[in-house]
């Protein structure tokens, strides 16, 4: 895969799914358990406030995370996901969009109570990561929080030939260089035994 078109290959492989050429990987037909084990064991409350899901193919994660009350708006770059979230969840209160990480709308800074970031970054070239490292931590609002889940990059491995591109220690502290501070970074190896980070950001009151 190229650094011109990077977005191109999700559009691509959601409408093959969408045709049913392919399946997407990462559909779970629900949400992620990690995403959703870390809201249940810390006991997060949403209600009146709001929530931004970055990338959120299939919108599974977004639904969860309004079940817990939060206003919730979710994008993902590829329109076919999108289309496909919005179907797979008739009726649902999320708002769903078609939006570019890279160059996200100038009203998003700021303004989230939470954002949920789960296999994005890690699905951007790395030479565009210091880009959306930026703008995921910049969407926090004052006193909010940032959840990132991603695939850890094993030691020895200098690059990949991806997506995914998965993420160094680096490259998750970058989250807190960013005007945010690290509340927790965990490094875990799940069930199936793949290794992930999962951090936890805040962003102090104003
Ligand atoms: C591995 S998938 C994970 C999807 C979802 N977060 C989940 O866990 O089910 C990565 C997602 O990031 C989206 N994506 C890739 N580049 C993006 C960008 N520049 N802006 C927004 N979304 C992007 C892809 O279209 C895809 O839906």
């Amino acid at each position: 895969m190229s650094d011109e078109a990077p977005a191109a290959w999700f559009e691509r492989l959601y409408r093959q799914a969408a045709a049913g050429e392919a399946e997407i990987p990462w559909d779970r037909g629900g949400p992620n358990p990690y995403v959703a084990g870390w809201f249940a064991r810390e006991g997060v409350e949403g209600r009146g406030r709001r929530a931004l899901v970055v990338g959120c193919g299939l919108g599974d994660d977004a639904e969860h995370v309004a079940g817990l009350g939060f206003e919730v708006t979710a994008f993902d770059v590829a329109e076919t996901a999108v289309r496909t979230a919005r179907a797979r969840h008739p009726g649902s209160a999320v708002r769903y969009r078609t939006a570019d990480l890279t160059d996200p709308p100038a009203q998003w800074a700021g303004a989230w109570d939470l954002v949920v970031e789960s296999l994005t970054v890690q699905s951007v070239p790395r030479s565009l990561r210091p880009l959306v490292t930026r703008h995921i931590a910049g969407f926090v609002a004052p006193g909010g929080t940032l959840l990132l889940l991603a695939g850890v990059l094993p030691d020895g491995v200098d690059e990949e030939d991806g997506p995914p591109w998965r993420l160094r220690r680096d490259e998750v502290d970058a989250f807190a260089a960013a005007g945010l501070t690290a509340a927790d970074v965990e490094r875990f190896t799940g069930d199936d035994g793949r290794t992930r980070w999962r951090a936890v950001f805040s962003r102090a009151a104003g």
